[in-house]
């Protein structure tokens, strides 16, 4: 029994519930988190070093291989029983957002529906100096590849470090998150902004919060409800009970 019955009541009957989620829902799919050292190849670079305008600019090759990398290793990858869990508690909630920072696309591979991606998507490119969205381009072998409308250098369409949150995704998971019944933090260090501040906002707007991570994060001794475990036993296991006490 993750929580007791008095205290699984007041989840089992909310209406609004959001969700976000960071890289330790991903990390029983095969996805190193960013927190994990850097396997293989790329061992010997920190994220912060590659994913940055400034990296790009001295090096795009360099960056562009180390996404590629990323996606195929994506592309090989399944959603694991916590993506699968959060999909099924979409169904039963009147109002559910799910929040991630994770630019695999593995929740919307699980069946989840209302995904806000705060940090962009591995799988999207978009052109570096228009910064729009590019769906096709030529492949000459010229890595990074061009824009066939300007051609500048393409990248992924994620968020880099020094660069900020797309619209309206960010304000979105503001306005979810301060008003909602149950705020649900899983497998995130709460340690990047903004993203970091949504649970301690829904906190402050009357929120239960309940924090799924088999360590300690700032929002620990915060929380509601702390659950400590991997993802993918602990959401299946509360979202059984949930389903069971549901009116
Ligand atoms: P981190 O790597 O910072 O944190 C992963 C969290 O998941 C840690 O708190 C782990 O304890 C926890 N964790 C590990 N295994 C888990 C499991 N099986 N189940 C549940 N939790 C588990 O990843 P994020 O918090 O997502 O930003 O990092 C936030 C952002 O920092 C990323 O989105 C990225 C990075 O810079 C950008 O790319 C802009």
């Amino acid at each position: 029994m993750l929580l007791p019955p008095a205290r699984l009541d007041p989840l089992a009957r909310a209406r609004r519930v959001t969700v976000l989620t960071g890289a330790g829902v991903s990390a029983e799919s095969g996805v190193p988190t960013f927190r994990d050292a850097q396997t293989g190849l790329w061992a010997n670079f920190r994220p912060e070093e590659l994913a940055t305008p400034r990296a790009f600019r001295h090096n795009p090759r360099l960056v562009w291989d180390w996404y590629a990398w990323r996606r195929d290793l994506v592309a090989r990858v399944e959603p694991n029983p916590a993506h699968r869990a959060l999909a099924e508690l979409e169904t039963i909630i009147p109002e559910f957002t799910l929040v991630t920072q994770n630019v695999d696309g593995l929740h919307q591979r699980a069946g989840s529906r209302n995904v806000i991606e705060l940090h962009g998507n591995i799988s999207r490119t978009k052109c570096f100096d228009e910064d729009r969205v590019v769906t096709s381009w030529k492949e000459t072998g010229e890595i990074p590849p061009r824009c066939p409308h300007c051609g500048g250098l393409l990248r992924p369409d994620v968020v880099w470090f020094e660069e900020s949150l797309p619209e309206p995704a960010l304000s979105q998971a503001f306005e979810r998150s301060t008003h909602c019944d149950v705020f649900l933090s899983v497998g995130t260090s709460t340690v990047v902004q903004p993203a970091a501040a949504l649970p301690f906002m829904a906190l402050e707007h009357g929120a239960i919060v309940v924090e799924i991570n088999p360590d300690a994060t700032p929002l620990t001794s915060r929380a509601t409800h702390v659950l400590p475990g991997p993802a993918a036993e602990v959401l299946p296991e509360l979202v059984r009970q949930w389903r069971a006490e549901a009116p």
